[in-house]
């Protein structure tokens, strides 16, 4: 392993000064860069120089999602104790089903997730797990709500016309999901959203009623903390309330800001989230560890145990099942994802993460007072969200950053809201500095001026 240390402190350094070059790789067509690239595997094996060649290769030639000018997607920058911690996971290699084979780990676990628990306003019943991303925890939650309308669905299926709830803003894992549940997509009931994009309750409780009047069975209601373009937060209150009446479970998808938790200035973002009875956060997102670190909560302990747990002899032979963190996963072996976060926790505490998210909110205040001062911006998106959606001198967002990415000077997306399209810019790099933000328009305004111009 010595060796491999090395290998792999003489990579690292090399990918970081080349980062400081060049924070964007200039994209080349698959066909080509794969051809350029010695991917191709052999029955012999490679010599040792030619594959540290290969593997550096490769690296070098991957896309930077960590550098000061990666605002593409909902995760970005690179926390160092992180990474630390989760290098170690990959060195351990515990798996997170039993606690005999991941000891301390599972206290770990355990530890975030009472917190994030506390955080939430659960009592004493909650508990918590972590899975492989937002997307599944998303599933987890729907699936608890599916056994908690009706146990007998584990053993015979579903049988009744199970309608779901969530916004037209919510993430695509609620309709993927509830095509896995067996409710059936086409049982999803997406919600209008109002004009600064969250959802609207007085349309929920329409279609509950008119789906309660056609006899259908209501059973689930998701509300977005950070809705995927907008990074908009539903009325968790309201529609908890809503729930409540319905007799629907309530699921939060807080899996791009449901970290406001940490925030005094802005928790009130989430008031009312302590009505749900699951909640869905990913640490890979506001918080900046490496993908992926997701975590759920659920109220009431007993409906992890009722959906996941299952008896494996071969598994299960040792401590009491409240260490055996297999017994309320979804999968069986299972990585180490929490051990990144608790080290970065354990670094800087809750006052550290606070820090964190409430600089993500700063940095997005300085890019809405810019393009909010400058009359070649329309400005889209909302106050209290780190997703600042704009248009630049009514060039096409899509032309926009597919050429400013295909450049190498910036990877920025675009996204759409009811009729609109516009270039989304994240701001949840929180290793990023007001200049970033700043470089971020004059790299923009100066390729759209001159080099899109002259095309
Ligand atoms: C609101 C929301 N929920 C869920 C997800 C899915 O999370 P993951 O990418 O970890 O599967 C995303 C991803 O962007 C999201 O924005």
């Amino acid at each position: 392993m010595n060796k491999e240390i090395e290998i792999f402190k003489d990579i690292v350094t090399e990918l970081l000064a080349d980062e400081k070059v060049n924070p964007v790789i200039k994209p080349i067509d698959p066909t080509t860069l794969f051809n350029s690239l010695d991917l191709s595997l052999t029955a012999e094996g490679t010599k040792q120089q030619d594959f540290i060649q290969a593997l550096k290769e490769v690296v070098l030639a991957s896309p930077r999602t960590t550098t000061h000018r990666f605002f593409n997607q909902l995760f970005g920058g690179r926390n160092a104790t992180a990474t630390l911690g989760d290098l170690l996971a990959t060195v351990l290699n515990n798996t997170m089903h039993t606690y005999k084979v991941a000891g301390p780990m599972v206290g770990i676990e355990k530890v975030m997730a009472k917190k994030l628990c506390d955080l939430i306003g659960y009592g004493p019943a909650s508990e918590g797990t972590i899975g492989a991303g937002g997307s599944m925890t998303n599933f987890m939650g729907i699936l608890m709500a599916r056994d908690s309308f009706n146990e007998k669905i584990k053993t015979e299926g579903v049988h009744q016309t199970m309608i779901a709830y969530t916004s037209k803003e919510s993430h695509y894992s609620v309709s993927k999901n509830a095509t896995f549940i067996g409710i059936g997509r086409n049982n999803v009931r997406y919600i209008e959203s109002t004009e600064t994009g969250i959802m609207d309750v007085e349309d929920l409780e329409k279609q509950i009623q008119k789906d309660i009047d056609a006899g259908l069975s209501p059973f689930f209601v998701n509300g977005t903390a950070g809705t995927t373009v907008l990074g908009a937060f539903d009325p968790l209150d309201k529609i908890g309330e809503i729930a409540k009446k319905y007799n629907l479970w309530f699921h939060v998808d807080g899996a791009y800001c449901g970290s406001v938790l940490f925030s005094e200035k802005y928790k009130h973002l989430v008031k009312g989230c302590e009505k749900a009875d699951s909640f869905t956060l990913n640490a890979h997102k506001m918080l900046g560890t490496p993908v992926s670190c997701s975590f759920i909560m659920v109220k009431d302990k007993k409906h992890l145990f009722s959906s996941f747990s299952n008896d494996a002899s071969y598994l299960y032979q040792m401590d009491n099942d409240e260490y055996n963190p297999g017994k309320i996963s979804f999968q069986c072996g299972r990585r180490n994802d929490g051990l990144k976060m608790w080290a970065l926790w354990k670094s800087i505490g809750d006052k550290g993460l606070e820090k964190i998210v409430d600089h993500q909110f700063d940095l997005a205040d300085i890019a809405r007072d810019y393009i909010k001062n400058n009359p070649n911006y329309t400005y889209y998106s909302f106050d209290e969200s780190i997703g600042v959606c704009f248009n630049y001198k009514n060039i096409s967002p899509e032309l926009l950053t597919s050429e400013l990415y295909k450049s190498g000077k910036l990877m920025v997306g675009f996204g759409k809201f009811k009729t609109e399209t516009f270039v989304r810019l994240v701001t949840i790099n929180y290793g990023n500095k007001k200049q970033d933000i700043l470089d971020f328009f004059s790299i923009l305004e100066d390729f759209a001026d001159n080099d899109l111009a002259k095309n």
